[in-house]
């Protein structure tokens, strides 16, 4: 029972260990502050870094970051869930936001989103590869329908325009 208990905090520490940031992290880390006057600054940042690097952050990240800018971890927690770009759960490694506010609604977002889900869903290269989600206002309401394609946006976005990015992505990965 109690080697069991041993083998179980193992298991955990080795999967908290495979989440901390990694030393290429930390040199970028150091880079950065360069142009903030403040570390705290410098947050942002720093999480797109993590999600990008890890597809996630993690509560060991969001520890290792709050101690690198000098800040309570509460602090951190409170931006990394205030942000849809960044994410408590493992996402595939591109995301694709479809904004289905007012104006994106009315020039036929809901219908967009719906049928990029249905690709994504059976395009047998894009299984796992993809983080569909629908989000607020992307801030570019005169190009409506807008979409945000990792951190670029696509303006008057439609499903075949789409369709091209994630091919591209595709074939980049491959
Ligand atoms: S409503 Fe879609 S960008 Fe503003």
């Amino acid at each position: 029972m109690g080697k069991d208990r041993d083998k179980d905090k193992d298991k955990e520490l080795t999967s908290k260990n495979e989440m901390k940031l990694s030393q290429e992290f930390y040199k970028k880390a150091q880079e950065l502050f360069k142009d903030y006057p403040k570390r705290v600054h410098a947050l942002l940042p720093l999480l797109h870094m993590i999600q990008k690097e890890q597809g996630q952050i993690s509560d060991q990240a969001m520890e290792e970051v709050a101690d690198l800018v000098d800040v309570a971890i509460t602090h951190v927690q409170g931006v990394v869930t205030f942000y849809t770009m960044y994410s408590l759960k493992k996402r595939a490694p591109n995301y694709i936001g479809v904004c289905t506010n007012l104006s994106c609604w009315l020039r036929g977002s809901k219908e967009l989103s719906q049928s990029l889900l249905k690709m994504i869903d059976e395009e047998k290269d894009f299984k796992g590869k993809f983080h569909l989600e629908e989000t607020e206002c992307l801030g570019a309401c005169d190009h409506a329908p807008v979409a945000l394609c990792n951190e670029k946006y696509m303006e008057d976005a439609n499903l075949d325009d789409l369709k091209d990015w994630c091919l591209a992505k595709c074939s980049k990965d491959k």
